[in-house]
């Protein structure tokens, strides 16, 4: 069974899609051992204790500096005793030694096409903003392995989405979201809990 620590930030609907297809036994031998937020009162807190599902805060605002936030979210994720840590929609950047003590074993959605739209700054509504800034017809989102870069780690899967006439940065947001997100983050969890990603010459697939 592999044991997953989900980060989330705010509303957490790909942390509902993860858990979603779990009930649903899309997603299998696998299971939510907790989920750690940065922020008090996200909804995905609600998520949580709806679904019986343990979860913990772990709030800048709440320690002396960053170094003791980071450290306090190290011992979070290690309390869940995770096999894979997940990133949906966590907004802050991880301690390198979280990424150190998890080599390949944290993985990121990210609500883009990697290597477009994607690294510091591009987070969120802000990479939708940007996609239809530069008027690009096809966007997506990917899910990637988390390395000491901003989205610079090795990629797992990718869907592409239509950007549409009169689409506001809402609109496409909501259909990447739905198109995208909420399908591959739970079919690469599955793949990974089925041992099904390998590596050749560098690149990582799912067999
Ligand atoms: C999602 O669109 C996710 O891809 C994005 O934040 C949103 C969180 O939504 N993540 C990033 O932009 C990371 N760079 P959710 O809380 O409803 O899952």
């Amino acid at each position: 069974m592999l044991r997953i620590a989900v980060l989330v930030s705010g509303g957490g609907t790909n942390l509902q899609a993860i858990i979603d297809a779990i009930k649903s036994g899309a997603v299998t031998d696998a299971e939510i051992s907790g989920v750690i937020s940065s922020k008090h009162g996200a909804y995905a807190l609600t998520r949580c204790s709806e679904n019986g599902i343990p979860s913990k805060v772990v709030a800048l605002k709440d320690y002396a500096d960053k170094a003791a936030r980071d450290e306090a979210l190290v011992m979070a994720v290690q309390s869940f005793s995770p096999d894979l840590v997940v990133l949906a929609g966590f907004l802050t950047i991880l301690p390198k030694r979280l990424i150190k003590l998890y080599p390949n074993k944290i993985i990121n959605i990210h609500p883009s096409l990697i290597p477009s739209f994607c690294g510091d700054g591009f987070y969120g509504l802000k990479v939708h903003e940007r996609v239809l800034e530069r008027g690009v017809k096809v966007t997506g989102a990917t899910v990637h392995f988390v390395d000491e870069g901003t989205d610079t780690g090795p990629i797992l899967m990718q869907k592409a989405v239509e950007v549409l006439p009169g689409d506001t940065p809402e609109s496409l947001q909501l259909r990447v979201m739905q198109e995208a997100e909420w399908k591959i983050l739970p079919a690469v969890i599955n793949a990974i809990a089925h041992g099904k990603v390998k590596e050749k010459n560098g690149a990582y697939y799912i067999d």
